[in-house]
């Protein structure tokens, strides 16, 4: 019979990489903390609807990559309804905003999520079908600062500040702004002009694209035509008067925080909620991420709650690619040594089972991580299994039940000593230390 395996695009994550992604999860979530983020679930799939308002028909997310059904009504009160995996999760948490009624506090709210995203892409290094996202967002009603520069600094160098403790390094800011929903049409619309002439010169996708979605171009990584996109207007041109001061204090911040970024006129992102302020931290090459480089982005979606019939709510926010920040650090840390438990509990006869379990449930309630063999091991398979697993081998003979002092066999050192079953603890907690 064939054997079953994961679906294309997804994986499973097995221990020990899974220490790693916890160690990033317990860091992202103490950073979110002492900036006053608290955790949001939404779930894993909402209407279609949503991610069509929100996300933008026109974006590939919507056009092309989602997992969408038809649910079946199940009983005459219920309507059928077309339902989709989520393939990001800021939509989700304006609706749960908007549900909610999250601005009657008034206050500004900061959410952060940790959780899968679906997306049917061409699977790669770096770039899967289920994928997870670290991600936050900071939304309010106006009078709640929401709108202020201040909060875009500030996701910002928290961001900084997140990517150094986890160990980071070289990464790299790009910034710009895409300006008010009264800017983007305007230069939509210069863009549209500027490509009418030049269009039929470039590849069959930016064709499309300057007709259905021109900002789309400016993404377009084709080499071909690279030299048209350089060329074509900037956004910085056409930003009102707002919005460019928007922009200059958001750098001002950042500079005042020391949060070292570049202005890229190109970045406009992949989605269609952004309003001026949108980012992407990158990685240099040889980080373990091929060619799939943004370790995170976002931005500022002012416009997002309105969209899907909710009150003004300006906000910005990031989603950070989990499974790319896992691999980058992978690729950049020094190999970590295998992590060993502290003791190995050897019964030496079938016999000694019972007592070997015991003697294992006693030091773990002490805090030791132990592993537990099995009385029909041969002396040899046990010293082997030991010596993969623990510092330490704790030998359960008959002797040793009966007169309550155990042999400990220290790998490391080459040594072996009787030690009372009350010394026990304190003797392999030492293991410890390499
Ligand atoms: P996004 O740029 O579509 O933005 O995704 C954010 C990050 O998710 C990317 O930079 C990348 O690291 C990771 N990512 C995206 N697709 C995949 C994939 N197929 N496999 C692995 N990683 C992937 C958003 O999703 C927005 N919701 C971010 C945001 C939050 N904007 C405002 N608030």
């Amino acid at each position: 019979m064939a054997t079953l395996k994961a679906v294309r695009g997804t994986r499973d994550l097995l221990p020990p990489e899974t220490d790693l992604w916890n160690r990033v999860e317990a860091t992202a979530r103490a950073v979110f903390a002492r900036y006053g983020f608290g955790e949001i679930r939404t779930p894993l799939f909402e209407t279609t609807e949503l991610f069509a308002r929100g996300v933008g028909e026109e974006t590939d997310i919507v056009s092309k990559e989602m997992y969408t059904w038809d649910d079946r009504a199940r009983a005459a009160s219920e309507k059928p309804q077309s339902l989709t995996l989520r393939p990001e999760n800021t939509a989700g948490v304006v609706r749960a905003y908007i549900e909610h009624k999250m601005d009657e506090s008034g206050l500004l709210q900061k959410l952060f999520y940790i959780g899968p995203q679906f997306r049917r892409e061409r699977p790669q290094r770096g770039r899967y079908r289920q994928f997870w996202q670290i991600g936050a967002e900071v939304i309010g009603p106006a009078w709640s600062g929401s709108e202020s520069p201040i909060r875009d600094a500030e996701v910002l160098e928290m961001l900084g500040t997140l990517l150094d403790e986890l160990g980071v390094k070289g990464w790299r800011l790009a910034l710009n702004s895409v300006g008010s929903a009264t800017d983007r049409p305007r230069y939509v619309e210069a863009l549209r002009k500027a490509l009418e002439p030049v269009k039929a010169q470039m590849c069959e996708d930016n064709q499309r694209r300057a007709e259905t979605n021109p900002l789309r171009v400016l993404d377009s990584k084709d080499p071909n035509d690279q030299d048209i996109i350089n060329a074509l207007p900037k956004i910085a041109d056409y930003l009102d008067d707002e919005s460019r001061a928007h922009f200059e204090q958001v750098k001002a911040a950042l500079d005042a925080c020391n949060v070292p970024y570049v202005v890229d006129p190109r970045l406009v992102r992949g989605l269609d909620y952004y309003t001026r302020t949108t980012f992407e931290f990158t990685v240099p090459d040889g980080s373990g991420l091929g060619t799939q480089n943004a370790l995170l982005g976002g931005g500022r979606y002012d416009g997002l709650s309105e969209m899907l019939g909710g009150p003004k709510a300006p906000g910005i926010g990031f989603a950070i690619g989990e499974d790319r920040l896992i691999l980058t650090l992978q690729a950049q840390m020094e190999k970590a040594p295998v992590k060993k438990l502290d003791a190995f509990v050897a019964p030496m006869g079938v016999t000694q089972n019972a007592a070997a379990l015991l003697l294992a449930k006693e030091l773990r309630e002490a805090g030791l991580t132990v592993e537990v063999g099995d009385g029909t091991f041969r002396l040899r398979k046990s010293f082997e299994t030991a010596d993969r697993l623990a510092h330490r081998m704790v030998i359960v003979g008959e002797d040793e039940v009966s007169s309550g002092v155990f042999t400990v066999k220290y790998f490391e050192a080459g040594e072996q000593t009787k030690v009372p079953r009350a010394e026990l603890v304190s003797v392999l907690k030492g293991s410890n230390e390499s």
